[in-house]
């Protein structure tokens, strides 16, 4: 048994899918199904009892206490986030409850189960973080790795930031087997559209403009959400209590050239019914304030010491996203209707 919070959100999601589809060991979800979360993401595990579902927050030391202690799960994996820049431009203060304080709840609570376990040292806490806790790199500089400085430029990195360093201490100062990763920018199906591709694939098809930020020149390091999830497992196995691991996708490219890759495998699989091409929507408009220019990952740790790399390329990954997106038109509209229709007019008023 594991215990996966915020496991009804974009990764944590396509992870419990993945974590079922090739184990039999069962999963409590506790996620509390923000904007974000949607357990229609998991229609297809109904009726599957390897999951169980729970309908609660991080920050609730006592429901965490509880699932800890009825389920005796042998390792926590982290997910549960406020995960989006623009929001946490506009509103910090949820990201700190959430990110910081929920993850030091959360870690208070594993804590004191984990204390009761006759062999503690087996126990696994995986924290699930980003590379943008690092800041922004320009052109030349060499990618993040492990030994880089923290250097968080918006509030959603700082928050993120300051939940790994609490995770660390929770290691070094009570000797909590804990495991942390930092990865780049992931993309795929049950991605909401408020991030950058889904956003793309999504206004394209209803013939909205596409936005690109400022000169739309800002690089990240693409990667597959199921590759990630691949990565996470290696991690939770093989990895060493106190290490940190990058994982990233060896692919690093421009938002423009990102959303012209968009554009073109949409006009290929849904071209145009009035002709011309998804690309003519792109528009240029007011960067984002603080706006990192360049994240890259250098994953050369778990590559060696754990023997992951990506599976897909960018272009076979952009692919499968869109033919997902194309395939799945009612889980858009789902999760499109009521208070995303407030964030996109306040974010792109
Ligand atoms: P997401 O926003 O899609 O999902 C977050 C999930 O957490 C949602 O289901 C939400 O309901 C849940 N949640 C929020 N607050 C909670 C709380 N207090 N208690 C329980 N559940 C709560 O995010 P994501 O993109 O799936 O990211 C998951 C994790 O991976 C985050 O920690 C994020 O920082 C990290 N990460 C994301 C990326 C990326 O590109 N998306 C890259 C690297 C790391
Ligand atoms: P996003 O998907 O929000 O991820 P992050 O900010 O965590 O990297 O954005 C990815 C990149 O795309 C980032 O440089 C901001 C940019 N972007 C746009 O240019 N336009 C948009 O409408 C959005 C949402 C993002």
């Amino acid at each position: 048994m594991i215990l996966v919070t915020g496991g009804a959100g974009f990764i944590g999601s396509n992870f419990i899918l993945d974590w079922l589809a090739n184990s039999d060991e069962s999963v409590v979800n506790l996620d509390a199904l923000t904007y974000a979360g949607n357990i229609g993401n998991l229609s297809s595990l109904a009726g599957d009892s390897r999951h169980i579902f729970v309908h609660g927050s991080i920050n609730d030391s006592a429901l965490v206490s509880s699932l800890l202690e009825r389920h005796k799960p042998r390792a926590v994996v982290n997910f549960a986030a406020e995960s989006h820049v623009d929001r946490s431009i506009h509103g910090p203060e949820d990201f700190v409850q959430t990110n910081i304080v929920g993850t030091f709840r959360l870690l208070e609570a594993t804590l004191a189960y984990v204390a009761k376990q006759p062999d503690r040292q087996s126990f696994r806490f995986l924290h699930v973080s980003t590379d943008e806790v690092f800041g922004s790199l320009n052109a030349d500089d060499p990618a993040f790795d492990e030994r880089s400085q923290y250097q968080p430029n918006s509030p959603y990195s700082a928050s993120k930031a300051a939940s790994d360093h609490m995770v660390r201490a929770y290691h070094h100062t009570y000797g909590l087997p804990v495991l942390t990763t930092n990865c780049s920018n992931n993309y795929g199906p049950y991605h909401f559209p408020e991030k950058l591709i889904p956003l793309v694939i999504h206004n394209a098809l209803k013939g909205r403009p596409l936005p690109l930020y400022g000169d739309g020149k800002q690089i990240r390091d693409w990667l597959y959400v199921k590759d990630h999830c691949r990565a996470l497992q290696r991690v939770l196995e093989a990895g060493i209590p106190g290490q940190t691991y990058n994982i990233g996708g060896f692919n690093e490219r421009t938002n423009l050239d990102v959303v012209t890759m968009v554009c073109d495998v949409l006009d290929e699989l849904a071209p145009k019914p009035e002709g011309g091409a998804y690309k003519d929507q792109i528009i240029f408009v007011a960067d984002r304030p603080g706006h990192d220019r360049r994240y890259a990952i250098n994953a050369g740790r778990i590559e060696a010491e754990l023997g992951w790399r990506p599976a897909e390329t960018l272009e076979s990954g952009i692919r499968q996203t869109v033919r997902w997106y194309l395939d799945n038109p009612d889980w858009v509209t789902a999760v499109t209707s009521g208070s995303y229709r407030t964030w996109i007019a306040k974010q792109y008023a």
